[in-house]
Protein backbone atom coordinates (compact mmCIF):
# COMPACT_ATOMS: atom_id res chain seq x y z
CA UNK A 1 0.00 0.00 0.00
CA UNK A 2 1.54 3.05 -0.96
CA UNK A 3 2.34 4.74 2.29
CA UNK A 4 3.62 8.40 0.74
CA UNK A 5 3.19 11.44 3.13
CA UNK A 6 1.27 14.30 1.64
CA UNK A 7 1.40 17.55 3.64
CA UNK A 8 0.48 21.19 3.46
CA UNK A 9 2.97 22.87 1.10
CA UNK A 10 2.99 26.16 2.96
CA UNK A 11 0.93 27.83 6.56
CA UNK A 12 -0.13 30.04 3.80
CA UNK A 13 -1.32 27.55 2.37
CA UNK A 14 -2.79 25.26 4.77
CA UNK A 15 -4.63 28.38 6.10
CA UNK A 16 -5.79 29.62 3.43
CA UNK A 17 -7.15 26.12 2.13
CA UNK A 18 -9.15 25.90 5.58
CA UNK A 19 -10.39 29.56 5.08
CA UNK A 20 -11.90 28.48 1.83
CA UNK A 21 -13.45 25.37 3.28
CA UNK A 22 -15.13 27.95 6.03
CA UNK A 23 -15.95 30.49 3.56
CA UNK A 24 -18.68 29.56 1.11
CA UNK A 25 -22.17 30.12 -0.18
CA UNK A 26 -23.16 29.72 3.23
CA UNK A 27 -21.50 32.94 3.66
CA UNK A 28 -22.87 35.12 1.20
CA UNK A 29 -26.11 33.59 0.58
CA UNK A 30 -27.27 31.66 3.87
CA UNK A 31 -26.14 34.07 6.08
CA UNK A 32 -27.61 37.34 4.89
CA UNK A 33 -31.29 35.10 4.17
CA UNK A 34 -31.43 33.50 8.09
CA UNK A 35 -30.51 37.30 9.33
CA UNK A 36 -33.59 38.69 7.73
CA UNK A 37 -35.80 36.02 8.45
CA UNK A 38 -34.76 36.41 11.86
CA UNK A 39 -35.38 39.38 13.01
CA UNK A 40 -32.07 41.31 11.61
CA UNK A 41 -30.42 42.70 14.76
CA UNK A 42 -31.92 39.96 16.68
CA UNK A 43 -30.14 37.63 14.95
CA UNK A 44 -27.03 38.53 15.50
CA UNK A 45 -26.11 38.68 19.05
CA UNK A 46 -26.84 34.40 19.42
CA UNK A 47 -25.21 34.24 16.34
CA UNK A 48 -21.78 35.93 17.90
CA UNK A 49 -22.22 33.92 20.98
CA UNK A 50 -22.75 30.96 19.19
CA UNK A 51 -19.42 31.52 17.49
CA UNK A 52 -17.61 32.29 20.73
CA UNK A 53 -19.32 29.25 22.52
CA UNK A 54 -19.45 26.79 19.97
CA UNK A 55 -17.77 27.72 16.72
CA UNK A 56 -14.44 27.98 18.10
CA UNK A 57 -14.50 25.23 20.52
CA UNK A 58 -15.47 23.18 17.79
CA UNK A 59 -12.38 24.15 15.57
CA UNK A 60 -9.99 23.75 18.41
CA UNK A 61 -11.62 20.25 18.81
CA UNK A 62 -11.62 19.22 14.87
CA UNK A 63 -8.03 20.70 13.93
CA UNK A 64 -6.75 18.59 17.27
CA UNK A 65 -8.69 15.47 16.25
CA UNK A 66 -7.48 16.07 12.76
CA UNK A 67 -3.84 16.32 13.33
CA UNK A 68 -3.43 13.79 16.26
CA UNK A 69 -5.49 11.11 13.48
CA UNK A 70 -3.22 12.32 11.06
CA UNK A 71 0.23 11.31 12.95
CA UNK A 72 -0.86 8.11 12.98
CA UNK A 73 -1.49 8.14 8.97
CA UNK A 74 -5.46 8.67 9.39
CA UNK A 75 -7.02 11.27 7.08
CA UNK A 76 -10.77 10.94 7.44
CA UNK A 77 -12.80 10.73 10.96
CA UNK A 78 -13.86 7.00 11.19
CA UNK A 79 -10.14 6.02 11.54
CA UNK A 80 -9.66 9.74 13.57
CA UNK A 81 -12.27 9.01 16.09
CA UNK A 82 -10.47 5.21 16.10
CA UNK A 83 -7.21 6.55 17.06
CA UNK A 84 -8.36 8.61 20.06
CA UNK A 85 -10.57 5.18 21.50
CA UNK A 86 -10.61 1.87 19.89
CA UNK A 87 -14.28 0.96 20.89
CA UNK A 88 -15.77 -0.04 17.39
CA UNK A 89 -18.90 2.06 17.26
CA UNK A 90 -16.39 5.16 17.13
CA UNK A 91 -15.54 4.02 13.88
CA UNK A 92 -19.14 4.19 12.60
CA UNK A 93 -19.76 7.31 14.10
CA UNK A 94 -17.10 9.22 11.97
CA UNK A 95 -18.97 7.64 8.71
CA UNK A 96 -21.06 10.82 9.43
CA UNK A 97 -17.69 12.30 8.29
CA UNK A 98 -17.48 11.51 5.08
CA UNK A 99 -21.13 10.97 4.44
CA UNK A 100 -21.90 14.62 5.07
CA UNK A 101 -19.44 15.41 2.68
CA UNK A 102 -20.70 13.58 -0.23
CA UNK A 103 -24.19 14.32 0.66
CA UNK A 104 -23.81 18.19 0.76
CA UNK A 105 -21.19 18.37 -2.58
CA UNK A 106 -24.30 16.74 -4.55
CA UNK A 107 -26.20 19.93 -4.03
CA UNK A 108 -23.73 22.67 -3.47
CA UNK A 109 -21.64 21.80 -6.85
CA UNK A 110 -25.28 22.37 -8.41
CA UNK A 111 -25.39 25.72 -7.20
CA UNK A 112 -21.94 26.31 -8.20
CA UNK A 113 -22.79 25.74 -11.50
CA UNK A 114 -25.31 28.78 -11.67
CA UNK A 115 -22.99 30.74 -10.35
CA UNK A 116 -20.32 29.71 -13.23
CA UNK A 117 -23.36 30.00 -15.94
CA UNK A 118 -24.61 33.62 -14.52
CA UNK A 119 -20.77 34.59 -14.83
CA UNK A 120 -21.38 34.30 -18.59
CA UNK A 121 -25.09 35.65 -18.52
CA UNK A 122 -23.54 38.88 -16.90
CA UNK A 123 -20.89 39.10 -19.60
CA UNK A 124 -23.09 38.29 -22.79
CA UNK A 125 -25.73 40.81 -21.51
CA UNK A 126 -28.54 37.77 -21.30
CA UNK A 127 -29.97 39.96 -18.50
CA UNK A 128 -29.87 42.92 -20.35
CA UNK A 129 -33.41 43.70 -21.93
CA UNK A 130 -35.36 41.68 -19.53
CA UNK A 131 -37.05 43.12 -16.09
CA UNK A 132 -37.11 41.89 -12.95
CA UNK A 133 -40.09 39.76 -13.30
CA UNK A 134 -38.34 38.22 -16.62
CA UNK A 135 -35.16 37.60 -14.76
CA UNK A 136 -36.96 35.78 -12.05
CA UNK A 137 -39.11 33.88 -14.66
CA UNK A 138 -36.08 32.52 -15.91
CA UNK A 139 -34.09 31.92 -12.69
CA UNK A 140 -37.64 29.30 -12.21
CA UNK A 141 -37.28 28.36 -15.72
CA UNK A 142 -33.51 27.33 -15.37
CA UNK A 143 -34.02 25.29 -12.50
CA UNK A 144 -37.11 23.85 -13.34
CA UNK A 145 -35.27 22.42 -16.65
CA UNK A 146 -38.15 23.92 -18.93
CA UNK A 147 -36.65 24.11 -22.15
CA UNK A 148 -37.39 23.92 -26.05
CA UNK A 149 -35.40 20.74 -26.89
CA UNK A 150 -37.68 17.84 -26.58
CA UNK A 151 -39.40 20.26 -24.03
CA UNK A 152 -36.06 20.36 -21.66
CA UNK A 153 -33.34 22.54 -20.89
CA UNK A 154 -29.82 20.39 -20.77
CA UNK A 155 -27.82 23.27 -19.70
CA UNK A 156 -28.47 22.88 -16.11
CA UNK A 157 -27.36 19.22 -16.47
CA UNK A 158 -24.37 19.72 -18.54
CA UNK A 159 -23.22 22.31 -16.47
CA UNK A 160 -23.45 20.43 -13.34
CA UNK A 161 -21.78 17.51 -14.34
CA UNK A 162 -19.22 20.12 -15.66
CA UNK A 163 -18.47 21.68 -12.91
CA UNK A 164 -18.47 18.24 -10.98
CA UNK A 165 -15.62 17.83 -13.35
CA UNK A 166 -13.53 20.63 -12.63
CA UNK A 167 -13.55 19.97 -8.84
CA UNK A 168 -12.92 15.94 -9.67
CA UNK A 169 -10.16 17.12 -11.79
CA UNK A 170 -8.51 19.80 -9.24
CA UNK A 171 -9.07 16.99 -6.67
CA UNK A 172 -7.05 14.71 -8.46
CA UNK A 173 -4.16 17.12 -8.67
CA UNK A 174 -3.89 16.46 -4.41
CA UNK A 175 -3.19 19.30 -1.87
CA UNK A 176 -1.11 21.26 -4.43
CA UNK A 177 -4.14 21.97 -6.50
CA UNK A 178 -6.25 22.90 -3.49
CA UNK A 179 -3.60 24.88 -2.33
CA UNK A 180 -3.30 26.94 -5.69
CA UNK A 181 -6.99 27.80 -5.96
CA UNK A 182 -7.64 29.04 -2.29
CA UNK A 183 -4.35 30.81 -3.01
CA UNK A 184 -5.64 32.56 -6.42
CA UNK A 185 -9.50 32.49 -5.06
CA UNK A 186 -9.52 33.67 -1.89
CA UNK A 187 -8.21 36.92 -2.71
CA UNK A 188 -9.99 37.18 -5.68
CA UNK A 189 -13.15 36.38 -3.83
CA UNK A 190 -12.27 39.08 -0.74
CA UNK A 191 -11.05 41.95 -3.97
CA UNK A 192 -14.87 41.06 -5.72
CA UNK A 193 -16.84 41.24 -2.11
CA UNK A 194 -14.82 44.64 -0.76
CA UNK A 195 -15.93 46.24 -4.14
CA UNK A 196 -19.54 45.14 -4.00
CA UNK A 197 -19.44 46.16 -0.32
CA UNK A 198 -18.36 49.04 -0.90
CA UNK A 199 -21.16 50.01 -3.38
CA UNK A 200 -23.71 48.97 -0.83
CA UNK A 201 -22.15 51.15 2.32
CA UNK A 202 -22.43 53.82 -0.40
CA UNK A 203 -25.55 53.88 -2.40
CA UNK A 204 -27.55 55.16 0.46
CA UNK A 205 -31.11 56.34 -0.96
CA UNK A 206 -29.46 57.49 -4.33
CA UNK A 207 -31.56 54.69 -6.41
CA UNK A 208 -35.13 55.22 -4.60
CA UNK A 209 -37.09 55.64 -6.99
CA UNK A 210 -40.71 56.59 -7.49
CA UNK A 211 -42.38 52.99 -6.99
CA UNK A 212 -39.87 52.37 -3.90
CA UNK A 213 -39.75 55.83 -2.30
CA UNK A 214 -38.20 55.14 0.43
CA UNK A 215 -35.80 52.89 -0.64
CA UNK A 216 -32.03 53.36 1.42
CA UNK A 217 -29.31 50.76 1.57
CA UNK A 218 -28.59 52.36 5.27
CA UNK A 219 -31.90 50.60 6.55
CA UNK A 220 -30.70 47.36 5.54
CA UNK A 221 -27.51 48.11 7.38
CA UNK A 222 -29.28 49.53 10.27
CA UNK A 223 -31.93 46.20 10.34
CA UNK A 224 -28.99 43.98 10.67
CA UNK A 225 -26.72 45.66 13.17
CA UNK A 226 -29.07 47.20 15.60
CA UNK A 227 -28.87 44.45 18.61
CA UNK A 228 -32.22 43.51 19.74
CA UNK A 229 -31.90 41.70 22.89
CA UNK A 230 -35.35 40.53 23.53
CA UNK A 231 -34.50 37.47 21.14
CA UNK A 232 -31.80 35.93 23.59
CA UNK A 233 -34.83 34.43 24.95
CA UNK A 234 -36.17 32.65 21.39
CA UNK A 235 -35.03 29.46 20.86
CA UNK A 236 -36.13 29.59 17.84
CA UNK A 237 -33.54 32.16 16.80
CA UNK A 238 -30.67 30.37 19.01
CA UNK A 239 -31.40 27.35 16.35
CA UNK A 240 -31.06 28.93 13.56
CA UNK A 241 -27.72 31.09 14.41
CA UNK A 242 -26.25 27.95 15.90
CA UNK A 243 -27.30 25.78 12.52
CA UNK A 244 -25.85 28.81 10.74
CA UNK A 245 -22.75 28.93 12.74
CA UNK A 246 -21.75 25.14 11.71
CA UNK A 247 -22.81 25.79 8.43
CA UNK A 248 -20.60 28.67 8.05
CA UNK A 249 -17.44 27.41 10.05
CA UNK A 250 -17.84 23.72 8.30
CA UNK A 251 -17.66 22.25 11.99
CA UNK A 252 -19.45 18.97 12.00
CA UNK A 253 -18.71 18.07 8.78
CA UNK A 254 -15.41 15.88 8.65
CA UNK A 255 -13.54 18.23 5.97
CA UNK A 256 -11.80 20.35 8.80
CA UNK A 257 -10.20 17.00 10.40
CA UNK A 258 -9.40 15.54 7.36
CA UNK A 259 -7.39 18.77 6.14
CA UNK A 260 -5.85 18.83 9.27
CA UNK A 261 -4.48 15.86 9.36
CA UNK A 262 -2.25 16.26 6.45
CA UNK A 263 -0.41 19.33 9.56
CA UNK A 264 2.70 18.24 10.57
CA UNK A 265 3.36 17.05 13.83
CA UNK A 266 3.75 19.79 16.30
CA UNK A 267 2.22 22.20 14.04
CA UNK A 268 0.13 25.14 15.92
CA UNK A 269 -3.02 24.99 15.95
CA UNK A 270 -4.41 27.65 18.11
CA UNK A 271 -2.95 30.63 16.02
CA UNK A 272 -4.34 28.55 12.30
CA UNK A 273 -7.78 28.05 13.60
CA UNK A 274 -8.39 31.49 14.98
CA UNK A 275 -7.32 32.94 12.21
CA UNK A 276 -9.15 30.83 9.58
CA UNK A 277 -12.39 31.12 11.84
CA UNK A 278 -12.16 34.75 12.49
CA UNK A 279 -11.55 35.12 8.51
CA UNK A 280 -14.84 33.18 7.83
CA UNK A 281 -16.39 35.57 10.10
CA UNK A 282 -15.05 38.87 8.33
CA UNK A 283 -16.62 37.15 5.07
CA UNK A 284 -19.59 36.47 6.69
CA UNK A 285 -20.24 39.23 9.19
CA UNK A 286 -18.61 42.49 7.33
CA UNK A 287 -18.97 41.31 3.76
CA UNK A 288 -22.24 38.75 3.50
CA UNK A 289 -24.12 41.64 5.22
CA UNK A 290 -22.86 44.70 2.82
CA UNK A 291 -23.94 43.32 -0.03
CA UNK A 292 -27.28 41.19 -0.85
CA UNK A 293 -29.45 43.11 2.07
CA UNK A 294 -28.24 46.50 1.46
CA UNK A 295 -28.15 46.70 -2.14
CA UNK A 296 -31.63 45.19 -2.51
CA UNK A 297 -32.92 47.57 0.23
CA UNK A 298 -31.22 50.42 -1.53
CA UNK A 299 -33.38 49.97 -4.94
CA UNK A 300 -36.86 48.32 -3.22
CA UNK A 301 -37.05 49.22 0.34
CA UNK A 302 -36.31 46.70 3.50
CA UNK A 303 -40.00 46.19 3.93
CA UNK A 304 -39.77 44.30 0.15
CA UNK A 305 -36.66 42.70 1.83
CA UNK A 306 -38.60 41.50 4.34
CA UNK A 307 -41.00 40.18 2.40
CA UNK A 308 -39.05 38.76 -0.10
CA UNK A 309 -35.97 37.32 1.47
CA UNK A 310 -34.90 33.92 0.37
CA UNK A 311 -32.63 31.92 -1.18
CA UNK A 312 -33.15 32.97 -4.88
CA UNK A 313 -32.74 36.80 -4.30
CA UNK A 314 -28.96 36.24 -5.40
CA UNK A 315 -30.27 34.80 -9.11
CA UNK A 316 -33.33 36.21 -9.37
CA UNK A 317 -33.05 40.13 -8.29
CA UNK A 318 -29.65 40.98 -7.96
CA UNK A 319 -28.87 41.27 -11.82
CA UNK A 320 -32.02 43.35 -12.44
CA UNK A 321 -30.69 45.46 -9.96
CA UNK A 322 -26.59 45.41 -11.17
CA UNK A 323 -27.45 46.84 -14.37
CA UNK A 324 -29.51 49.84 -12.78
CA UNK A 325 -25.68 50.89 -12.12
CA UNK A 326 -25.43 51.32 -15.79
CA UNK A 327 -23.73 49.11 -18.50
CA UNK A 328 -20.47 49.09 -17.23
CA UNK A 329 -20.71 48.72 -13.74
CA UNK A 330 -23.46 46.59 -14.00
CA UNK A 331 -21.42 44.36 -15.49
CA UNK A 332 -18.58 44.74 -13.34
CA UNK A 333 -20.59 43.96 -10.56
CA UNK A 334 -22.49 41.04 -11.96
CA UNK A 335 -19.06 39.11 -12.61
CA UNK A 336 -17.72 40.19 -9.03
CA UNK A 337 -21.11 39.10 -7.35
CA UNK A 338 -21.32 35.87 -9.36
CA UNK A 339 -17.51 35.37 -9.39
CA UNK A 340 -17.07 35.24 -5.39
CA UNK A 341 -19.84 32.99 -5.68
CA UNK A 342 -18.12 30.75 -7.38
CA UNK A 343 -14.62 31.04 -5.99
CA UNK A 344 -16.52 30.92 -2.07
CA UNK A 345 -18.28 27.46 -3.44
CA UNK A 346 -15.60 25.58 -5.30
CA UNK A 347 -13.22 26.71 -2.44
CA UNK A 348 -15.65 24.66 0.02
CA UNK A 349 -16.31 21.75 -2.09
CA UNK A 350 -12.98 20.93 -3.02
CA UNK A 351 -12.43 19.97 0.73
CA UNK A 352 -15.28 18.03 0.58
CA UNK A 353 -14.23 15.96 -1.28
CA UNK A 354 -11.15 15.19 0.32
CA UNK A 355 -12.44 12.90 3.44
CA UNK A 356 -13.44 9.94 0.55
CA UNK A 357 -10.13 10.01 -1.30
CA UNK A 358 -8.30 10.00 2.25
CA UNK A 359 -10.39 7.33 3.85
CA UNK A 360 -9.68 4.90 0.36
CA UNK A 361 -5.99 6.18 0.08
CA UNK A 362 -5.48 5.28 4.06
CA UNK A 363 -7.53 1.93 3.50
CA UNK A 364 -7.26 0.67 0.19
CA UNK A 365 -4.29 2.63 -1.45
CA UNK A 366 -6.19 4.55 -3.43
CA UNK A 367 -4.13 6.72 -6.00
CA UNK A 368 -5.30 10.51 -6.15
CA UNK A 369 -6.86 10.11 -9.49
CA UNK A 370 -8.89 7.08 -8.61
CA UNK A 371 -10.07 8.80 -5.37
CA UNK A 372 -11.01 11.93 -7.19
CA UNK A 373 -12.64 10.03 -10.07
CA UNK A 374 -15.13 7.68 -7.30
CA UNK A 375 -15.27 10.61 -5.49
CA UNK A 376 -17.22 11.99 -8.76
CA UNK A 377 -19.07 9.20 -9.29
CA UNK A 378 -20.25 9.04 -5.52
CA UNK A 379 -21.84 12.76 -5.94
CA UNK A 380 -23.38 12.44 -9.26
CA UNK A 381 -25.09 9.40 -8.09
CA UNK A 382 -26.53 11.60 -5.54
CA UNK A 383 -26.32 15.09 -7.12
CA UNK A 384 -28.45 14.30 -10.18
CA UNK A 385 -31.97 13.65 -9.04
CA UNK A 386 -31.40 17.40 -6.92
CA UNK A 387 -30.98 18.92 -10.54
CA UNK A 388 -33.45 16.25 -12.07
CA UNK A 389 -36.11 16.74 -8.79
CA UNK A 390 -34.99 20.23 -7.90
CA UNK A 391 -38.69 21.69 -7.43
CA UNK A 392 -39.81 18.86 -5.76
CA UNK A 393 -37.88 19.49 -2.79
CA UNK A 394 -35.25 17.05 -3.21
CA UNK A 395 -32.38 19.68 -2.72
CA UNK A 396 -33.80 21.02 0.80
CA UNK A 397 -34.13 17.13 1.77
CA UNK A 398 -30.24 17.13 1.57
CA UNK A 399 -29.78 20.13 2.84
CA UNK A 400 -31.77 19.77 6.05
CA UNK A 401 -30.78 16.30 7.22
CA UNK A 402 -27.10 16.26 5.45
CA UNK A 403 -26.43 19.86 5.40
CA UNK A 404 -28.20 21.15 9.21
CA UNK A 405 -29.25 17.87 11.51
CA UNK A 406 -25.56 15.57 10.37
CA UNK A 407 -23.41 18.80 11.62
CA UNK A 408 -25.14 19.09 15.09
CA UNK A 409 -25.19 15.40 15.86
CA UNK A 410 -22.03 14.66 14.71
CA UNK A 411 -20.10 17.52 16.48
CA UNK A 412 -22.66 16.90 19.86
CA UNK A 413 -20.95 13.24 19.52
CA UNK A 414 -17.34 14.18 18.75
CA UNK A 415 -17.40 16.52 21.29
CA UNK A 416 -18.34 13.68 24.11
CA UNK A 417 -15.41 11.33 22.35
CA UNK A 418 -12.95 14.31 23.11
CA UNK A 419 -13.31 15.93 25.99
CA UNK A 420 -14.64 12.92 28.08
CA UNK A 421 -13.52 10.21 26.27
CA UNK A 422 -10.16 11.38 25.01
CA UNK A 423 -10.14 13.24 28.17
CA UNK A 424 -9.98 17.10 28.45
CA UNK A 425 -6.22 17.20 30.09
CA UNK A 426 -4.82 14.98 27.35
CA UNK A 427 -7.00 17.15 25.06
CA UNK A 428 -5.91 20.44 25.78
CA UNK A 429 -2.67 19.08 25.67
CA UNK A 430 -3.11 18.70 22.31
CA UNK A 431 -4.94 21.54 21.15
CA UNK A 432 -1.89 23.78 23.11
CA UNK A 433 1.06 21.61 21.98
CA UNK A 434 2.93 24.16 19.22
CA UNK A 435 0.65 26.72 19.84
CA UNK A 436 1.96 30.16 18.71
CA UNK A 437 -0.62 31.81 20.91
CA UNK A 438 -1.73 31.09 24.58
CA UNK A 439 -5.43 30.05 24.58
CA UNK A 440 -7.41 31.50 27.58
CA UNK A 441 -7.74 29.15 29.94
CA UNK A 442 -11.37 29.57 30.25
CA UNK A 443 -11.90 27.68 26.99
CA UNK A 444 -10.94 24.01 28.77
CA UNK A 445 -14.10 24.63 30.84
CA UNK A 446 -16.22 25.64 27.42
CA UNK A 447 -14.94 22.92 25.87
CA UNK A 448 -15.84 20.25 28.97
CA UNK A 449 -19.31 21.54 29.86
CA UNK A 450 -20.68 24.71 27.80
CA UNK A 451 -20.54 23.18 24.13
CA UNK A 452 -21.49 19.80 24.97
CA UNK A 453 -24.41 21.30 26.83
CA UNK A 454 -25.75 23.91 24.19
CA UNK A 455 -25.16 21.54 21.69
CA UNK A 456 -27.43 18.66 23.32
CA UNK A 457 -30.05 21.80 23.61
CA UNK A 458 -29.71 22.90 20.15
CA UNK A 459 -30.69 19.21 18.92
CA UNK A 460 -33.40 18.87 21.86
CA UNK A 461 -35.14 22.08 20.58
CA UNK A 462 -34.82 20.92 16.94
CA UNK A 463 -36.28 17.51 17.96
CA UNK A 464 -39.05 19.02 20.10
CA UNK A 465 -40.09 22.50 18.42
CA UNK A 466 -43.01 23.23 19.70
CA UNK A 467 -46.28 24.48 17.45
CA UNK A 468 -45.42 27.92 16.22
CA UNK A 469 -42.07 28.14 17.75
CA UNK A 470 -43.70 29.59 20.99
CA UNK A 471 -41.55 27.69 23.55
CA UNK A 472 -42.81 29.99 26.85
CA UNK A 473 -46.73 28.96 25.82
CA UNK A 474 -45.65 25.18 25.22
CA UNK A 475 -43.77 24.93 28.96
CA UNK A 476 -46.55 26.53 30.56
CA UNK A 477 -48.85 23.84 28.80
CA UNK A 478 -47.16 21.04 29.65
CA UNK A 479 -46.74 22.34 33.53
CA UNK A 480 -50.65 22.86 33.39
CA UNK A 481 -50.87 19.35 31.64
CA UNK A 482 -51.66 20.00 27.88
CA UNK A 483 -49.29 18.18 26.60
CA UNK A 484 -46.98 19.23 23.79
CA UNK A 485 -47.74 19.71 20.33
CA UNK A 486 -44.86 19.85 18.15
CA UNK A 487 -44.34 21.80 15.39
CA UNK A 488 -44.20 20.84 11.88
CA UNK A 489 -40.61 22.30 11.27
CA UNK A 490 -39.92 19.76 14.42
CA UNK A 491 -37.39 17.20 13.31
CA UNK A 492 -39.86 14.17 14.69
CA UNK A 493 -42.47 15.86 12.59
CA UNK A 494 -40.43 16.05 9.95
CA UNK A 495 -39.42 12.35 9.97
CA UNK A 496 -43.10 11.58 9.82
CA UNK A 497 -43.41 14.54 6.65
CA UNK A 498 -45.99 16.27 9.19
CA UNK A 499 -45.18 19.49 7.09
CA UNK A 500 -46.00 17.90 3.62
CA UNK A 501 -49.14 16.53 5.25
CA UNK A 502 -50.04 20.06 6.64
CA UNK A 503 -49.46 21.47 3.40
CA UNK A 504 -51.81 18.92 2.07
CA UNK A 505 -54.76 19.02 4.00
CA UNK A 506 -54.49 23.08 3.32
CA UNK A 507 -54.30 23.30 -0.25
CA UNK A 508 -56.35 20.17 -1.74
CA UNK A 509 -55.90 21.42 -5.05
CA UNK A 510 -52.36 20.66 -5.36
CA UNK A 511 -52.46 16.93 -4.00
CA UNK A 512 -50.91 16.09 -6.88
CA UNK A 513 -47.61 18.22 -6.56
CA UNK A 514 -47.72 17.98 -2.69
CA UNK A 515 -48.21 14.11 -3.11
CA UNK A 516 -44.91 14.11 -5.85
CA UNK A 517 -43.12 16.16 -3.27
CA UNK A 518 -44.01 13.64 -0.92
CA UNK A 519 -42.69 10.88 -3.08
CA UNK A 520 -39.63 12.57 -3.86
CA UNK A 521 -38.66 13.68 -0.38
CA UNK A 522 -39.05 9.80 0.91
CA UNK A 523 -36.57 9.22 -2.59
CA UNK A 524 -34.21 11.56 -1.33
CA UNK A 525 -34.21 10.37 2.27
CA UNK A 526 -33.68 6.86 0.99
CA UNK A 527 -31.01 7.67 -0.79
CA UNK A 528 -29.13 9.06 1.57
CA UNK A 529 -29.13 6.17 4.13
CA UNK A 530 -27.94 4.16 1.21
CA UNK A 531 -25.36 6.30 0.88
CA UNK A 532 -24.57 5.88 4.97
CA UNK A 533 -24.92 1.98 4.65
CA UNK A 534 -22.39 1.98 1.57
CA UNK A 535 -20.02 3.78 3.51
CA UNK A 536 -20.64 2.17 6.88
CA UNK A 537 -19.82 -1.21 4.72
CA UNK A 538 -16.70 -0.26 3.23
CA UNK A 539 -15.61 0.67 6.79
CA UNK A 540 -16.40 -2.57 8.36
CA UNK A 541 -14.58 -4.34 5.18
CA UNK A 542 -11.43 -1.77 5.87
CA UNK A 543 -12.15 -2.56 9.79
CA UNK A 544 -10.94 -6.41 8.43
CA UNK A 545 -8.81 -6.00 6.38
CA UNK A 546 -6.59 -3.83 8.95
CA UNK A 547 -7.29 -6.81 11.37
CA UNK A 548 -5.81 -9.43 8.60
CA UNK A 549 -2.75 -6.75 7.66
CA UNK A 550 -2.04 -6.76 12.07
CA UNK A 551 -2.94 -2.92 11.94
CA UNK A 552 -5.87 -2.81 14.18
N1 LIG B 1 -18.73 26.37 5.06
C1 LIG B 1 -19.24 26.29 3.76
C2 LIG B 1 -20.17 27.40 3.46
O1 LIG B 1 -20.31 28.33 4.21
C3 LIG B 1 -19.88 24.96 3.55
O2 LIG B 1 -20.78 27.41 2.46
Amino acid sequence: MSKQKESWGSRMGLILAMAGNAVGLGNFLRFPVQAVQNGGGAFILPYLICFLLMGIPLLFVEWSLGRYGGKLGNHSTPYILDSITKKAVWKYVGVFGIFTNIAVVAYYTYIESWTFVYVFHTLFGTFTEMNQAEISTYFNDYVGLKGTLFGMNFLPILAYVAILGLNVYILSTGLGGIEKVAKIGMPLLILFGIILAYRGWTMGDDFASEAFPDANAWDGINFLWTPQYSSLADPKVWLAAAGQIFFTLSVGMGSIQCYASYMRENEDIALNSITAGFTNEFVEVILGSAIVIPIAAGFLGLDWVMENAGFGMAFQTMPYLFQQWGAVFGVIAGVCWFGLLFFAGITSSLAMGTPWMGFMHDEFGWGKIKGALSFGALALVMGLPTVLFYQYGYFDEYDYWAGTVSLVVFALLEIILFAWVFGMEKGWEEITRGADIRIPLIYKFIIKYITPVLLLMVFIGALFTPQGNDWAGALSGLFEGNGWTLDNSSLIAKITLGDLKAQLALNPDDSVFIEDKMFYTQMARSQMIILFVFISIIVWFSTKKRKLEGRL
